[in-house]
């Protein structure tokens, strides 16, 4: 009935009211055109152009919006040539979207009008039709790569991945950031390096909280696998005394948003695994189909002291694991990702759970390592008991500072625990990237904030 009324109204001869205009050509994304079912329409496409074949008969653009690694194929009539319309240029085509004949493609666009909305300088443009160039290249042009497929596929699967993060815990939980300036709260407050414990504070009131934001380190380090400011999602737990709760959530979140992942962007994920890191697809599928393994801190450290290489710092009882350490234990373990649990004592902050298998001598930490990269997340079971939590910071001097951590554990105080993953690290995992820094866009260390 309402369709009957609507095409009354169309067929409505003209008279002082003025006449509707032609239906506009549909605006589609360059993903929409290519999967769509209805051909023979008007439709229109922005984007940036990725190709230009110009031939005697007939001019082929390949349009890019970012909405897919695959571009549109766009078919035209060599009169609609411009010299503006190269590649890199920023383009509006509107035309026929119709079946392809090529193997290919299902679809491509015949063209009626080609408007080039902001064109390119191809000279001075640091990146050139069909070359694959290395990632260290395109590192130095932060404000151009994302052009790239290699730069685009990533930002596809950075989004893909931080939804399904989002939707693997389920509920959000916004933790408040300080500021930098002291001026600000009249007290020296510091940008966080950790949303640990304010998660903390909301574990005393929500059993399961998360929250994913950015970090900031110090941390003077020009390593492969650091950054001043990365990406970290952190969940915290009530009502938990085994580190083993903690421990399958850890597991579950690493094999659940990877599966969401590879559902959403194959295509995406297939291109670091074809051309960036072809060895990666093999390692994932170990990863995924296989039961994480845990070992002890301990160990850990006899399965290094008993290993045929040697290595740059003696692995010792006591010491910190370094990287090198961990990426020969996950070797050990078949590249399958390990947790090492049981961290000593002096080795790991004020909040971690004292152990009681010796005079101070471990706590119930967890670090999950994974292939090629080493530490992946950290976590552990928190100092619920007051007397435990109260002496090791008075030893530290630090009780005054922490009271109302202190106060938490006198008003209903649940045993908990927790842990954060670190997001640059967890894409470099699953992709096979090499160097954190190309995990995300605009990448900040020492020395270096080029955006
Ligand atoms: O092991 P970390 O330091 O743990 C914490 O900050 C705890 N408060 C988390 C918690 O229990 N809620 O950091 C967690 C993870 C590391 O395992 C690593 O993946 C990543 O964050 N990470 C970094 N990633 C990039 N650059 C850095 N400088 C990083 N430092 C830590
Ligand atoms: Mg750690």
């Amino acid at each position: 009935m309402f369709g009957a009324r609507c095409l009354l109204l169309a067929l409505r001869p003209c008279s002082s009211a003025p006449c509707p205009k032609p239906a506009q050509a549909a605006k589609l994304r360059v993903r929409e055109a290519l999967g769509a079912q209805e051909v023979n329409r008007d439709i229109k496409v922005q984007g940036w152009v990725r190709s230009v074949r110009s031939q005697k008969e007939v001019l082929f653009l390949h349009i890019n919006d970012g909405s897919s690694l695959e571009s549109l194929q766009v078919v035209a009539d060599p009169t609609l040539e411009h010299r503006d319309l190269t590649f890199g240029s920023a383009v509006e085509v509107q035309g026929k979207l119709v079946k392809s004949l090529h193997r290919m493609q299902n679809v491509e666009l015949k063209a009626e009008n080609i408007r080039v909305v902001g064109p390119c300088d191809t000279l001075m443009f640091p990146f050139k039709p069909r070359e694959r160039q290395p990632l260290e290249y395109s590192r130095q042009f932060p404000h151009l790569r994302c052009r790239t497929n290699t730069l685009s596929s990533l930002l596809r699967v950075r989004s893909e991945a931080t939804a399904a993060i989002h939707s693997f815990f389920k509920t959000s939980n916004k933790v408040q950031e300080p500021g930098e300036n002291s001026h600000f709260f009249n007290v020296p407050a510091f940008l966080t390096v950790s949303g640990q414990l304010h998660l903390e504070v909301m574990a005393g009131a929500f059993t399961q909280v998360f929250t994913f934001g950015p970090t900031f380190r110090a941390e003077n380090s020009q390593s492969r696998r650091h950054l001043a400011e990365f990406y970290m999602v952190e969940a915290e737990m009530s009502f938990t005394e085994s580190l083993q709760d903690i421990i399958q959530v850890m597991e579950d979140l690493f094999k659940t948003v990877t599966s969401i992942v590879l559902s959403k962007c194959p295509q995406d994920v297939e291109l670091f695994h074809k051309y960036v890191s072809p060895a990666q697809k093999g390692r994932l599928e170990q990863m995924l189909k296989n039961k994480f393994i845990t070992i002890s801190y301990t160990e850990a450290v006899e399965i290094l002291k008993r290993a045929p290489q040697t290595f740059t710092f003696q692995p010792k009882w006591g010491s910190d694991l370094q990287t090198e350490h961990e990426k020969y234990l996950v070797k050990h373990c078949s590249e399958i990702p390990v947790f090492v649990v049981n961290y000593p004592y002096d080795l790991k902050p004020f909040y971690m759970r004292d152990n009681e298998d010796g005079p101070q001598r471990t706590v119930a930490a967890v670090d999950l390592l994974v292939p090629g990269i080493g530490e992946l997340c950290g976590g552990s079971l928190r100092e619920e008991r007051p007397h435990f939590l109260q002496s090791r910071l008075a030893r530290l001097g630090l009780a005054d500072a922490y009271q109302w951590y202190l106060d938490l554990r006198q008003f209903g105080s649940a045993p908990h625990g927790g842990f954060g993953m670190g997001f640059e690290r967890y894409l470099q995992c699953i992709l096979g990237v090499d160097n954190i820094k190309d995990v995300i866009p605009f990448p900040r260390f020492p020395h270096s904030c080029l955006l």
